[in-house]
């Protein structure tokens, strides 16, 4: 085989190499020649073109289907045709006729190359033509899992040849796929000789292996032959436990689902989680034990949407906080909750499922990504991996809002990462209308500058409050609350129309221009909602979202001043709150520095994308612990320029950063006059579309 290279080296080719026919795979582009006869699956392999394969090329699996793709291809110098594929064989005909081929395609692993050839590897490389895998993002993830499942034939046992049925099991595996030095799952030991025999001598093996230079794992065995094996993605959140199922070999998503947390009777927040276990005796305990049994529920609600069998699941990787990392493992998480914020273990975990008492295979790995910091966990790691800021010669800051911000600043050259202790005031708590995104909840909100009168729209209603019919659309639901992620758009809307100052203060003199603006003690509120009950913003309220906004700012401005800039190429917003916020008002509020908006996304839960992608290759687990071991960690509860930048955040957007990008979409209010302004006491600026 020869690999294709420049025309420079095609022109210097020898005429023997010429004769050869040229194979060109799709999408991948590799090519290479190859001998006339040699099978595509062989020419695939040995170019590293990710082909599957069960039953090893017996044409029994389906599991490696092609299709050519006709045509000349000028570009390549390739004029490719089914002539130039061998004819269906016995075994393949055999195939098509028992389990069926879709028009066009072929079976790899019998036919074989008798000229060029442009070859298409359909990503729904699977039996019933199954739908592309992609992550929750458009991605399509390579494939390169770490459970392999590999169809052998065993020898009947001799009575002149001693070997046990194991071993035997185990020279085939190695005749057949090449696997050396094999282990084999403490459990399956006594169950071998039942499982070949009831296989008639015919057996799949689930082999393990996750580092190159570990060795490889027998981890299921099954009669016959095996066609499907499962993995789990798992996100386990503060509030949220979210989970893929996906095919180990196809890529496939047969089923995504969340549950809530349970651990949220034994409090709402992490802190208030790891206070509970200082205080309790089996506080640990009972919050390891009600996480496990909430992802055992949530593998039982996958499994039956997706109609596979828990034991099929051989292979988990699981995200987490630190702190839920923490206590899914089974660690007291107490170091967590105090300087210097000391993990028990920082760096990637491999475990049996069992021992963590998930119930699937018993065989099922289980791979946890390693934390990146004391405040930065798994998740972060998930996420980091997922938009890849190490992949890309731009500034990319990564922002996952929470109750404590987990921040990732970098590109390819550096990487620099920390927490900020936003509070929970973006989940909606400490408002005092503030309620979970749920129906009834205000999500969306304006505010006419003129007439400071509102309108906004609730969760489960698709009218804003202004449009007929609202009222009895909204009737079944009620007006309940504002959700955190409204509360950002609603403060902004406020500093937009200039019922707040710069500086946060509600201007008691609007007053007299809106009955919304209504006094409460010393300060004022602003009436968002007339009705039962009656939802108001108060400078309290306003009070606590500085705070978060301010936390949040400040860090990422730390991490912009280790990296030498000042300003970030683009913006990405994890989490379920970065999905619902509108980055023009996040940026409005200075939650966020300023940026392209076209350069600022919301990327959804990409903790979980990570994991998935670390599931279905195992080479991103590597990538990611490389990356996480270089990325720089800062704490920013002992940088002196914390306050400072803190300080400055308080302000809207902020009191010394310029948003000239922003300023080019949106018209800031003239900046008021305030007694501490440190730029000169009277100068103001107005900011405008010109
Ligand atoms: Fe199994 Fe081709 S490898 S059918």
């Amino acid at each position: 085989m020869r690999i294709e290279g420049t025309s420079e080296i095609e022109t210097n080719m020898t005429e023997a190499a010429q004769k050869e026919p040229l194979v060109l795979f799709m999408p991948s582009g590799k090519r290479g020649r190859f001998p006339v006869g040699t099978p595509v699956l062989d020419a695939a392999r040995k170019l590293g073109v990710y082909v599957e394969s069960v039953c090893g090329g017996r044409a029994t699996c389906g599991r490696c289907q092609i299709e050519v793709q006709e045509g000349n291809f000028a570009k390549h110098k390739i004029v490719s045709s089914n002539d130039h594929i061998s004819d269906k064989g016995p075994k393949e005909e055999r195939y098509e006729k028992i389990r069926g081929l879709p028009d066009g395609r072929r079976l790899s692993c019998s036919a074989q190359i008798l000229g060029d050839l442009v070859i298409d590897v359909p990503q729904d490389t699977v039996i019933n033509a199954q739908v592309v895998r992609k992550a929750a993002t458009d991605r399509v993830i390579e494939r390169n899992a770490a459970v392999q499942l590999c169809y052998v034939e065993v020898d009947e046992p001799d009575m002149h040849k001693p070997l046990g049925d194991l071993d035997r099991l185990k020279v085939m595996l190695e005749k057949d796929w090449g696997w050396k030095d094999l282990l084999i799952a403490p459990h399956l030991i006594p169950q071998v000789q039942a499982i070949l025999r009831k296989g008639n001598w015919a057996v799949t093996a689930a082999i393990h292996r996750d580092m190159d230079s570990s060795r490889p794992f027998i981890v299921g065995l099954w009669p016959g032959l095996k066609n499907e094996a499962y993995g789990v993605a798992c996100d386990i959140g503060s509030t949220t436990i979210a989970m893929h199922l996906v095919s180990l070999l196809s890529g496939r998503i047969a089923a995504s689902s969340g549950a809530s947390n349970p651990q949220i009777r034994f409090g709402e927040d992490l802190m208030s989680r790891v206070s509970y276990v200082m205080m309790n005796p089996d506080g640990r305990e009972a919050m390891t034990k009600a996480v496990r049994e909430a992802v055992n529920g949530l593998i039982g609600k996958v499994c039956a949407e997706g109609e596979v069998d828990r034991h099929d699941i051989l292979d988990m990787v699981f995200v987490a906080n630190p702190i839920m990392h923490h206590l899914f493992l089974g660690i007291d998480p107490t170091e967590l909750g105090q300087a210097p914020f000391a993990l028990a273990v920082s760096g990637a975990l491999q475990y049996w499922a069992h021992e963590l008492d998930i119930d699937v295979n018993r065989g099922a790995r289980l791979y946890m990504l390693p934390c990146i910091a004391g405040h930065v966990g798994a998740d972060a790691a998930g996420a980091t991996l997922s938009e890849g800021p190490y992949r890309q010669d731009k500034m990319m800051l990564l922002v996952d809002v929470g109750t404590n911000a987990e921040i990732v600043l970098g590109n390819k050259d550096r990487v620099v990462a920390a927490s900020s202790p936003t509070g929970p005031a973006f989940e909606g708590a400490e408002i005092s209308s503030g309620q979970r995104a749920a129906p009834g909840a205000i999500e969306r909100v304006r505010i006419d500058p003129v007439t400071l009168e509102p309108r906004f729209r609730v969760i489960g209603v698709e009218k804003w409050s202004d449009e007929e019919g609202f009222a009895e659309a909204a009737a079944g639901v009620g007006v309940t609350g504002i959700c955190g992620s409204a509360i950002i758009e609603i403060v902004a809307e406020m500093y937009l129309s200039g019922i707040i100052s710069e500086d946060g203060v509600v201007d008691g003199a609007m007053a007299a221009k809106s009955p919304r603006i209504i006094p409460n003690g010393r300060t004022f509120s602003y009436l968002l909602h007339d009705g039962e009950p009656r939802i108001t913003v108060t400078q309290n309220d306003i009070r606590a979202i500085q705070l978060a906004k301010a936390a949040l700012y400040a860090g990422i401005k730390l991490l912009m001043e280790k990296q030498g800039v000042d300003h970030v190429d683009t913006i990405r917003f994890a989490g379920a709150f970065g999905s619902f916020i509108d980055p023009k008002y996040a940026m409005v509020l200075g939650l966020i520095p300023d940026c392209d908006l076209d350069d600022v996304k919301a990327v959804g839960n990409a903790a979980g994308t990570g994991a998935l992608m670390a599931l279905l290759n195992r080479g991103h687990r590597r990538e990611i612990e490389q990356t996480v071991s270089k990325i720089e960690k800062i704490e920013t509860a002992l940088e002196s320029k914390f306050q400072e930048h803190f300080v400055n955040a308080m302000a809207m957007p902020n009191k010394v950063d310029s948003f000239p990008k922003l300023s080019t979409v949106v018209t800031l209010p003239e900046r008021k006059v305030s007694s501490d302004d440190g730029e000169g006491g009277g100068r103001r600026r107005r900011r405008s579309r010109e």
